[in-house]
């Protein structure tokens, strides 16, 4: 008889979007590949050429608009229909295969691909169209204040608080596809499992923060996570 959990808490990163044809970023093929993160995936770099920016993110919700969920997502959604307690999903990942596996208790803490923000109201707003340094904020007006409501470096994650108190609270912590190169997610199994939570690894390759996961699953997700969804079950 398995222990009863009662609050469960997935961290996932690109490597859960892999089979579903997302190429991830620190493999030789990841999606920084044709472009240096520092030209696309910083602030300063948003500031300094806001629609060289913008041209990049216009051409990634094409490349992800029509990827469509693999069986570690699907099983996700089955656990959350099935499990008896609380599953929450916190993404590292801006595409939206969670949402297109109907999953529900997702929080995108790197930002969405279709999510623009307004940097004068603040205020988000949903697209999958482009994006330039002219759009017009829908709720404000103002034009030139757009940025995609991507998070990034340099920038704080989205719901840090929630998820902070996430795993104060969770008895499982599991990561999946994640590298654990990039804070503050590669922290969070250490929070987790000071907080006394069971904290397991479901990885292709043994991530860099590894030493904190009690228990290890080698392969690849979409496989290896529908079997351990049957052990919740
Ligand atoms: N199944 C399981 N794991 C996989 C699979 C797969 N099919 N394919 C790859 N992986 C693993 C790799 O072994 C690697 O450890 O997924 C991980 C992907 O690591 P990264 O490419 O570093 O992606 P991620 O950890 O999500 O990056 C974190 O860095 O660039 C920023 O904001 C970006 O959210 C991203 C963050």
């Amino acid at each position: 008889m398995n222990k009863k959990y009662h609050r469960i808490v997935f961290l996932t990163g690109a490597g859960i979007s892999q089979e579903s044809g997302i190429p991830t970023f620190r493999s030789e093929t990841g999606l920084w590949n044709n472009h240096r993160v520092e030209d696309v995936a910083t602030i300063e770099a948003f500031y300094k050429n806001p629609d060289f920016v913008h041209d990049f993110y216009n051409q990634m919700r094409k490349d992800l608009i029509n990827k469509t969920p693999n069986p570690a997502h699907l099983a996700l959604t089955e656990l959350q229909k099935n499990f008896d307690g609380e599953v929450y999903i916190v993404t590292q990942n801006i595409d939206t295969l969670h949402e297109k596996a109907n999953s529900q208790n997702i929080l995108h803490m790197h930002g969405q691909i279709n999510e623009l923000v307004c940097l004068n109201c603040g205020k988000t707003h949903t697209t999958w169209g482009d994006s330039s340094s002219e759009t017009t904020c829908p709720f404000c007006e103002r034009e030139g204040f757009i940025k995609p409501n991507i998070v990034f470096f340099g920038e704080m994650p989205l719901y840090m608080d929630k998820i902070e108190t996430l795993l104060k609270t969770c008895d499982l912590f599991v990561s999946i596809g994640t590298s654990g190169v990039v804070y503050p997610a590669a922290g969070f199994v250490q929070t987790a499992k000071y907080y006394g939570a069971t904290t397991i690894e479901i990885n292709l390759d043994m991530a860099s923060n590894n030493f904190f996961f009690d228990k290890h699953i080698y392969g690849k997700a979409g496989l290896e996570l529908p079997k351990f969804i049957k052990t919740l079950l």
